[in-house]
């Protein structure tokens, strides 16, 4: 049975890829690491591995049954890990909703036997990759804020030298019950 690398995450505004890919220009020289592409920047909250199309689908289950308000993520830190190589940009204080929505993914995903990331959820937009030299972060004092009403589920596909990443699905981030918002309509 094929499988396919899954992960759930939140995806940037389009206007804000693009601000994000400008700042970066101005900020990081082209030897710090490589650029990811605008359209390939999010935030993951549950990283799956390789899921058979069968857990996949449990999990989208479970997924659309989430009951749980949207947040604003504010984006206003960033850091270097130089062992992976990661360039990101984060927030200095994660918001409840963030981390409550990460947590519940991440506990169904490993319920259903997928791979459990031995570190902790560090909520992060990697913005370069291969960045295994020292890096000079800029200056704090920059910061994003965007409203985050919906997650997905996403594929990461490679083909011909590219990494792309495929939603699967979406679901809302509401306070109410979207099959009761359904059913009442
Ligand atoms: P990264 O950006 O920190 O590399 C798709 O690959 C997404 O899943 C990326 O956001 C990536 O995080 C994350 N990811 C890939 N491998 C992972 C792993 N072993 N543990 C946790 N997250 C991982």
């Amino acid at each position: 049975m094929a499988t396919q690398r899954l992960f759930f995450a939140i995806s940037l505004p389009d206007e804000m890829q693009q601000q994000l890919v400008h700042w970066r220009a101005d900020n990081f020289p082209a030897e710090a690491g490589q650029p990811v592409v605008a359209a390939n920047l999010h935030l993951t909250l549950a990283f799956l591995g390789e899921v058979t199309p069968q857990t996949s689908q449990q999990l989208q289950t479970l997924a659309s049954r989430i009951i749980q308000p949207g947040f604003d993520l504010d984006l206003d830190d960033a850091g270097h890990w130089p062992r992976p190589g990661v360039v990101w940009l984060g927030c200095q204080r994660a918001p409840r909703g963030l981390l409550q929505l990460a947590s519940l993914l991440r506990a169904q995903a490993a319920r259903h036997g997928c791979y459990q990331s031995p570190q902790p959820f560090h909520p992060h937009i990697t913005l370069l990759r291969h960045a295994t030299q020292p890096v000079a972060l800029p200056p704090r004092g920059f910061h994003w804020r965007f409203h985050v009403s919906t997650f997905s589920l996403f594929a990461s596909e490679y083909a011909r030298g590219r990494t792309r990443y495929r939603a699967l699905a979406s679901w809302p981030l509401t306070s109410q019950d979207p099959h009761a918002l359904l059913s009442s309509s």
